[in-house]
């Protein structure tokens, strides 16, 4: 929960992002001051008309008193317009605004910062809390302008009609005041409360879309419904909470409003003021208090609302604030040829946690094609996640053609290099597209054709309903496992960056695609540096340097035969592969 100076700078920046917009605040507050006005002169009206034309039956009165009243709506429609259509236009580029940013700096938060935060969290904040913000401030910002403006108009109508039936009514202002700040912390609490759940309610939601199969499969269902049927009932609960302090603090207000309002009737009727009022002066100083009503029960509440923007800016404010990923390098790799040296490299995912890898050297020369065997969990994966810099902070050094990593400029690094993961990821979109991803858009058609060949994926994709056109769903669903790869891989081969990442990249496929495969990537690997992980053993047959790992730490390396001959830990593999094909 932001405290009361956190709240002030969040505030402060909230405005900042209002303010860019001066011109529009400018028609807002100037249009939220001349239709407050006109409230206050409504009750002004109130005198002239009922004395002028009932009571004393002026002609001149009687004249103008239809056509002042056409004025003063005129004045407020037109103000009104003014000032909601420009308040509008500046919640919505806020709005605007403020996603950009969110997208930009989510694009740029180091992947370790996805590895634990759930995207529902981020989703909500992009998406609701973007929302919350804006209403809030367009919100909170009419109301303060426009209904201080008809409070004080107001106030200064009845004063000027009767100061001591104004006194009166004032009070009941103490009364109002205690109960406005009771409610607004109540408010407070609950408005962050909501949110937090809000965002777990959208996370279980988005898990739960995702794995619908393994929900069906593994009898998930009555335990997602539970799970979502708790925080749907806790947020519907607090929301209620939220609702009750809100509805019941209304009629509270109202009442306090007509005790005020019956003693101003008894004492305007009784003793000497009576003989102040005439129907008119009356009616006006009644008008203005009535008047004063709504403004009244909206401030009340607009501290909430203000309360509950500033919670909403607040996790905005603090995504924004997330260091992106740390880019001190400022070195140009041209022409680079893809030597690799790791001296004594060890690394941890997070400060308290074991090493995933430990002490790792070895060097790689340009052109190489370096595996990576060892058992599920030894750190292949972690390993080839350093070398584009997917995380950071690893003891010891490594360098690419003699320049530490971190002295390369992280866009510039990563262009070197092309990757198919281990979780091929496609996006919803087009097969071409997602061949062609990212700066490629530019790319030929016939050069997406070859390397949807090179990739054997060319067979399959002129079979889809719309060829190359068909959309692949969301992270490639309407495709096959195998498919998936081989898109995956059509797009590492067209990147034709100098060194290749392939984590399980045939992994899914049927030996004999693997094989035609391999073929085709070694006409693509010849001159390119690559790292391939692999769990069988006849796809790295061919590598330059074996390096079999095991708990974190490289135990034998060499190529396929010098490890056979060695008979070590790779033999004992090999053989366990060669027995059970
Ligand atoms: N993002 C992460 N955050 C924290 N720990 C991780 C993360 N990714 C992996 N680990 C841990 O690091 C260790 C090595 O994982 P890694 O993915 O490198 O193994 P791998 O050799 O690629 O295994 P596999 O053959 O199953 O893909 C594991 O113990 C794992 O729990
Ligand atoms: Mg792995």
């Amino acid at each position: 929960m932001p405290s009361e100076k956190n709240g002030v700078i969040i505030y402060k920046r909230l405005a900042a992002y209002a303010f860019k917009h001066w011109r529009y605040l400018l028609m807002v507050i100037v249009g939220l001051v001349i239709s407050g006005v006109t409230i206050p002169l409504f009750a002004v009206y109130m005198q002239p008309l009922l004395d002028g034309t009932f009571m004393d039956k002026d002609p001149e009165v009687i004249s103008w008193a239809p056509l002042a009243l056409m004025v003063i709506f005129l004045l407020r429609g037109i103000s009104g317009f003014m000032s909601s259509y420009s308040m509008e236009w500046i919640g919505r580029s806020v709005v605007k605004e403020i996603r950009s940013e969110l997208f930009e700096r989510l694009l740029h938060l180091p992947v370790a910062y996805y590895d634990k935060t759930n995207s529902g969290t981020l989703v909500t904040r992009l998406i609701y809390h973007v929302e919350q913000v804006s209403m809030a401030a367009t919100k909170g910002l009419k109301i303060l302008v426009q209904d201080s403006v008809i409070i004080i108009g107001s106030l200064g109508v009845m004063f000027y009609y009767s100061w001591q039936l104004s006194l009166i009514v004032l009070v009941a202002a103490p009364l109002i005041a205690g109960l406005v700040a009771f409610i607004s912390r109540r408010f407070r609490k609950l408005s962050n409360k909501i949110q937090e759940q809000v965002s777990e309610v959208t996370q279980i939601a988005h898990e739960s879309i995702a794995a619908t199969r393994e929900i069906r499969i593994f009898d998930g269902i009555d335990y997602e419904s539970k799970r979502f049927e708790a925080v749907n009932t806790l947020n519907h609960k607090s929301y209620m909470k939220r609702i009750l302090t809100e509805s019941i603090s209304a009629p509270i207000m109202q009442f306090i409003m007509a005790v005020a309002l019956a003693s101003v009737v008894y004492s305007a009727t009784h003793g000497t003021l009576i003989e102040n009022f005439t129907p008119g002066r009356f009616m006006a100083f009644m008008t203005a208090m009535i008047a004063l009503l709504d403004p009244v029960k909206r401030l009340t509440n607009v501290n909430a609302l203000l309360q509950g923007g500033i919670a909403a800016g607040e996790s905005i404010f603090s995504l924004l604030d997330e260091t992106p990923e740390k880019d001190c390098g400022t070195h140009l790799l041209q022409d680079i040829q893809g030597n690799f040296e790791f001296k004594n490299v060890t690394f941890r995912y997070n400060k308290d946690a074991d090493e995933v890898l430990k002490g790792i050297s070895f060097s790689v020369k340009a052109g190489e094609k370096i595996a990576l065997v060892g058992q599920s969990g030894s750190g292949k994966t972690t390993l080839v996640n350093l070398l584009p810099r997917f995380y950071d902070n690893w003891d010891g050094e490594i360098t690419l053609d003699g320049i530490a990593l971190e002295d390369i400029k992280l866009s510039n690094l990563r262009e070197q290099f092309a990757y198919v993961g281990q979780d091929v990821t496609l996006f919803n979109d087009t097969v071409k597209n997602n061949i062609a991803y990212g700066k490629l858009q530019k790319i030929k058609e016939s050069q997406i054709k070859s390397a949807a060949e090179a990739a054997f994926a060319l067979d399959f994709i002129e079979q889809l309903s719309d060829g190359f056109d068909t959309e692949v769903g969301e992270n490639g669903t309407l495709l096959s496992g195998g498919q998936k790869q081989r898109l995956a891989i059509a797009r590492a081969i067209l990147s034709d960056a100098p060194i290749l990442i392939l984590d399980e990249a045939t992994s899914a496929l049927d030996t004999k695609s693997e094989r035609h495969i391999q073929k085709a990537l070694e006409t693509l690997l010849k001159n390119r540096t690559t790292f391939m992980i692999a769990h069988r053993l006849s796809t790295i047959e061919k590598a330059d340097k074996i390096l079999m790992m095991e708990n974190g730490r490289i135990i034998e390396s060499g190529t396929h035969s010098e490890l056979l001959s060695q008979k070590g830990a790779y033999y004992k593999l090999y053989e366990l592969q060669f027995v059970n094909d």
